[in-house]
C-alpha cells in the first residue's frame, strides 16, 4: 500500500490507497500490494504500464489473482483502466447495460487501420455497416462457400505429406496464416491471398502491432519524422493493404471479387467504408482464426490422450476420406478440443470498451469515462470460475458441463450485439481443419514450449515448429 492524498481532499486526505485497485482500505477485496505472487503491480509514476508491457497476458492473470475481477490499474496513456474478467460484470458490459458502454480510447487507435468500420464504430452508427455485410456471414452463405474450403485443405495435407516425406520441420503459425488468408481471403475479395509470398499476411502482423503500439509505446517518443525501420515496416503494410484492397474495389466493379467486397460496395454506405470494412474483417478475421488453428494444434500434439480421441473419432465418422462441413456435427470431441485451445490462448486476449455513465461492477463503482478491458485470457483462467484452469481438458465444454457454467466466463467472440461477425465461419474452418490434420497426420512439435507474444492477438513470437507423419491407415 501506499500514501496519497485523494482529489476529494476532506476525511480521505491520509486515506490509505492500494496503487493497483486504487480501493480505499477496508474497501472490497481486501488490497494486497505485490499480491500472492509477491512481484510488484505498480510502480511510481508510470504505474502498471512497464510491468504490463513485459508480458501483458502474464500481468492481466496476475492482476486478477491478487486483486479480483474488477481491477484499476494505473496505465499510462489511460488512468486508471479497469481490467474486468468476473462473468456477471462481462456480461453486463456486453449486454445488460451495453448502452452506457462506447468504445472508447483504445478502439481509437485501431483507427489507425481500420478507419471508421464494423469493429470501431460505435452502435448508432454501426448498425448499418454490419447490415450490409451480414449476409455473407450466414450459414448459407458460409456453406456455399465449402468447396474452396475443402480445396484449401487438400492443398494442405498435399504440402504436409511432402513434409512428412522429408522429415523436414515447418511452422504450424505459417502454415495456418496460408490456409486462412486463401480461404478468408475467398470470403471478403475472391482472391487467395496466400499467393504473394507471405507479403499480406506479414503486413497484417505488421498492422496489429502497430495500433497495439498506438496507445502508448515508446516508439511515439521518437519524432514522427524520424523513419525508423519499425516504421518504415508499418509504411510497407499500409501500402500492401492499400494494394489488396485496390484491386478488390476493380473485380468488385467488374462483378468477379469476393462476396463481402461485392456488398459493401453495392451498399449505400460512405465512401471509406470499402476500406474500413475489408481491412477491419481482414484484421479481426486472418491472423485469429490462424492463430486459434496454430495453438489447437499445439495442444493437441502436446496431448497424446487427447490427439488418440480426435484420431478415433475422425475415423469413426470419416474412414479414409478427409472430413466435410458436413460432417461437423458428428465431430463433437473436435470441437471441444478448438473451444478449450481458444480457452487457454483466446487469439483476441482482450477487448476495450468505456463507461458512459458511472457503473458498478462487481460492486465496484467505475467512473463515467473510464476504459474497460475486458480480459479474456485471465477470465479464461479465473480459477473461481474453471478447475486447474491452467490445463488443456477439452471436456470442459460437454454439453453438461458447459451448462454449470456461467456463459459470461467464455468469451473468444466477445458477446452481445457486438459478437464476433466471423464466429461461425472462423469455428467452422477450425473444426473442419483439426479433424483433417488428426485424421491424416501426427505431429511432434520441434520446441515444447513456444514464446508467446501479445499485441492485439496472442501469437507465437517464433512460431511452433513441427514435424509430421502419415499416420498411414
Ligand atoms: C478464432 C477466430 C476469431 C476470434 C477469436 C475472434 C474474436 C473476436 C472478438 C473477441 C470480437 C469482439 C470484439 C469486441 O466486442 O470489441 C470480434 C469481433 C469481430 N470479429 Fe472476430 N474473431 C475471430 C474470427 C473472425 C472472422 C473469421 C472474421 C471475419 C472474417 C471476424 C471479424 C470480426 C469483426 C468484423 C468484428 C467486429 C464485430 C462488430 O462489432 O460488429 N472475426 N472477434
Amino acid at each position: 500500500m501506499t500514501r496519497q492524498s485523494t482529489p476529494q481532499g476532506s476525511d480521505t486526505d491520509t486515506a490509505v490507497r492500494c496503487p493497483v485497485t486504487g480501493a480505499l482500505a477496508g474497501e472490497a477485496p481486501p488490497p494486497e500490494p505485490d499480491g500472492p505472487t509477491g512481484r510488484p503491480l505498480a510502480w511510481p509514476v508510470v504505474g502498471s504500464t512497464i510491468l504490463y508491457a513485459a508480458d501483458p497476458p502474464a500481468f492481466a492473470v496476475r492482476a486478477q489473482r491478487a486483486h479480483g475481477t474488477v481491477v484499476k490499474l494505473p496505465m499510462i496513456p489511460h488512468n486508471p483502466t479497469v481490467q474486468v474478467t468476473d462473468p456477471a460484470a462481462v456480461r453486463q458490459i456486453l449486454q445488460g447495460n451495453a448502452d452506457n458502454y462506447c468504445r472508447g480510447a483504445y478502439y481509437e487507435a485501431f483507427r489507425l487501420f481500420m478507419g471508421h468500420g464494423l469493429l470501431t464504430l460505435d452502435d448508432a452508427d454501426w448498425r448499418e455497416h454490419r447490415k450490409v455485410v451480414n449476409p455473407a456471414f450466414t450459414p448459407n452463405a458460409i456453406a456455399a462457400r465449402a468447396a474452396e474450403t475443402d480445396a484449401a485443405l487438400a492443398d494442405l495435407t498435399d504440402r504436409w505429406a511432402e513434409h512428412a516425406r522429408t522429415g523436414r520441420p515447418f511452422d504450424l503459425y505459417d502454415e495456418s496464416m496460408q490456409l486462412t488468408c486463401r480461404v478468408i481471403g475467398h470470403a471478403l475479395v475472391g482472391r487467395d491471398l496466400s499467393r504473394d509470398g507471405g507479403e499480406f499476411a506479414g503486413a497484417l502482423s505488421v498492422a496489429l502491432e502497430a495500433i497495439f503500439k498506438e496507445v502508448g509505446s515508446l516508439e511515439k517518443l521518437v519524432p514522427s519524422f524520424i523513419p525508423t525501420p519499425y516504421r518504415r515496416r508499418v509504411r510497407r503494410a499500409r501500402h500492401t493493404l492499400e494494394r489488396v484492397i485496390a484491386q478488390a474495389a476493380r473485380d468488385a466493379d467488374e462483378g468477379s471479387g469476393g462476396e463481402v467486397a461485392a456488398l459493401i460496395r453495392a451498399s449505400d454506405l460512405p465512401e471509406d467504408a470499402f476500406w474500413s470494412n475489408l481491412v477491419t474483417l481482414m484484421l479481426a478475421g486472418v491472423e485469429t482464426t490462424a492463430l486459434a488453428l496454430a495453438w489447437t494444434l499445439y495442444e493437441t500434439a502436446r496431448h497424446p490422450e487427447v490427439r488418440d480421441r480426435l484420431e478415433a473419432e475422425t475415423d469413426q465418422v470419416c474412414g479414409v476420406r478427409p472430413p466435410t462441413s458436413a460432417d461437423l456435427d458428428s465431430l463433437p470431441y473436435t470441437g471441444r478440443a478448438v473451444d478449450e485451445a481458444l480457452r487457454l490462448h483466446p487469439p483476441v486476449w482482450q477487448f476495450p470498451r468505456q463507461t458512459i455513465e458511472d457503473d458498478v461492477l462487481a460492486g465496484r463503482r467505475v467512473a463515467a469515462g473510464t476504459p474497460v478491458l475486458i480480459s479474456v485470457y485471465a477470465a479464461h483462467r479465473n480459477p473461481d470460475q474453471w478447475d486447474d484452469p491452467d490445463t488443456f481438458d477439452p471436456d470442459r465444454f460437454t454439453t453438461e458441463a458447459s451448462a454449470e457454467r456461467d456463459r459470461s466466463a467464455y468469451v473468444p467472440f466477445g458477446g452481445g450485439r457486438r459478437q464476433c461477425i466471423g464466429k461461425r465461419m472462423g469455428l467452422g474452418l477450425l473444426h473442419q481443419a483439426v479433424a483433417t490434420v488428426h485424421g491424416r497426420f501426427r505431429l511432434t512439435l520441434v520446441d515444447e514450449t513456444p514464446r508467446s507474444g501479445a499485441y492485439i492477438t496472442l501469437f507465437p513470437k517464433d512460431g511452433i515448429r513441427v514435424t509430421a507423419e502419415e499416420r498411414g491407415r
